[in-house]
């Protein structure tokens, strides 16, 4: 097969150098990848596995020649770019919460509704789902398939990075300014972060939910089942990396936590740890740099009738946002739905 030009807008951010990493990682077949991030990155060097990239700016890119760009260069700018580049013919995975819930756009997690991606044709958009809804439908579809699930109640507890490279910045200055009795100072979290947790993620809506916990939700019936009621608090904890998730599940038939976990053992991007002893389980510091959903503490749940509770931790960079968005494009490329514009050289 001839190699796609690739475009990794937002090189030099959290999720875009995790993708270019990915891209060299998995072998994609590339013929070209540009990294492309602010004016104020212009010729700044990134990695694409042995290789340095020089970046250039997006604003003064054009991708006529580009068979993919994997976005995540924040939502104002795929609002306003990912239109533009789709109508030049380059398809556009987007990171960004902009496109998630546009009926003409997909919300693809490939090992639970790969098929859906083949719908991008109107806008030329695919869009990613939300870091902690990602992790979340890889461990509930197969459990969903086996005995229908009608409840999930989902607490978060979601690393620093999610909310990009100022939100570890901030976590490593305030943890420093703590030990040497400096001033802590708040930019990006509402309060504190350092040897604290928030229970505040986006913006307030109208109910006293927050647009995180939302985005859960909507995202978790576009994806998998929009009959799937689910409610959730979405909580930031001093974590450098890894979303970590304590679920509670209610079927509609029978189904415990002994069968759960043989079905999670044979889903595709799971990965069951789960050892009633000392350490058998996993945290998101195991999880960083990693490409499962692990899953831990399944338990049968005594209180409601056909429901269980499990653990669930992932690398939000990786299967949230830059791995996800590389499976994406490795489906609508392996299954043929685009082809490179130019043959390879
Ligand atoms: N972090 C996560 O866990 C996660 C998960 C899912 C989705 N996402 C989404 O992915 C996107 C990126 O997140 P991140 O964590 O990588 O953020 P980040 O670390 O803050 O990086 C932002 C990137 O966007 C680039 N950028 C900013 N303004 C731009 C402009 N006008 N034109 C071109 N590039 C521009 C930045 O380039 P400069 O360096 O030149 O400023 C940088 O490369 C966001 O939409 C976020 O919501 C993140």
């Amino acid at each position: 097969m001839s190699g796609f030009r690739v475009a990794v807008a937002g090189a030099t951010g959290n999720v875009g150098r995790e993708m270019l990493a990915i891209l060299a990682e998995r072998r994609f077949p590339v013929s070209e990848v540009i990294a492309l991030a602010s004016t104020n990155s212009i010729g700044r060097d990134v990695s694409f596995g042995d290789k340095t990239l020089k970046c250039k700016a997006l604003e003064h890119f054009n991708f006529k020649d580009v068979d993919i760009c994997l976005m995540s260069a924040g939502g104002a700018v795929s609002k306003e770019w990912s239109p533009r580049i789709g109508a030049q013919g380059c398809l556009v995975i987007d990171n960004s919460s902009t496109w998630r819930m546009d009926p003409d756009v997909p919300l693809v997690v490939p090992e639970v509704n790969a098929a859906a991606a083949k719908g991008f044709a109107k806008k030329n958009i695919i869009a990613n789902p939300n870091c902690s809804t990602a992790q979340l439908v890889v461990a509930l579809k197969p459990l969903h398939d086996a005995a229908r699930i009608k409840r999930v109640v989902v607490s978060t507890y979601q690393s620093v990075s999610g909310a990009g490279k100022d939100g570890m910045d901030e976590l490593f200055n305030q943890t420093r300014a703590v030990f040497v009795t400096d001033a802590v100072e708040n930019k990006k979290f509402t309060k504190r972060i350092a040897f604290n947790v928030i229970p505040h993620i986006d913006v307030f809506m109208d109910d006293g939910s927050t647009k995180e916990e939302w985005k859960m939700v909507a995202e978790t019936k576009k994806i998998l089942d929009p009959k799937i009621k689910l409610t959730a608090t979405c909580v930031r904890v001093p974590v450098f990396i890894g979303h970590s998730e304590a679920v509670n599940v209610e079927f509609e038939t029978p189904l415990g936590a002994d069968e759960a976990r043989a079905i999670l053992e044979k889903a595709p991007g799971c990965l069951v740890i789960d050892r009633r002893e000392n350490g058998g389980y996993i945290t998101p510091h195991e999880a960083a740099g990693e490409d499962a959903t692990y899953i831990s503490r399944i338990r049968d749940d005594p209180t409601v009738e056909n429901a269980i509770n499990f653990w669930c931790v992932s690398d939000n960079l990786r299967k949230g946002a830059a791995l996800n968005a590389v499976q994406i494009a490795e489906v609508v490329v392996n299954r043929g739905w685009i082809k490179p514009k130019a043959k390879a050289a």
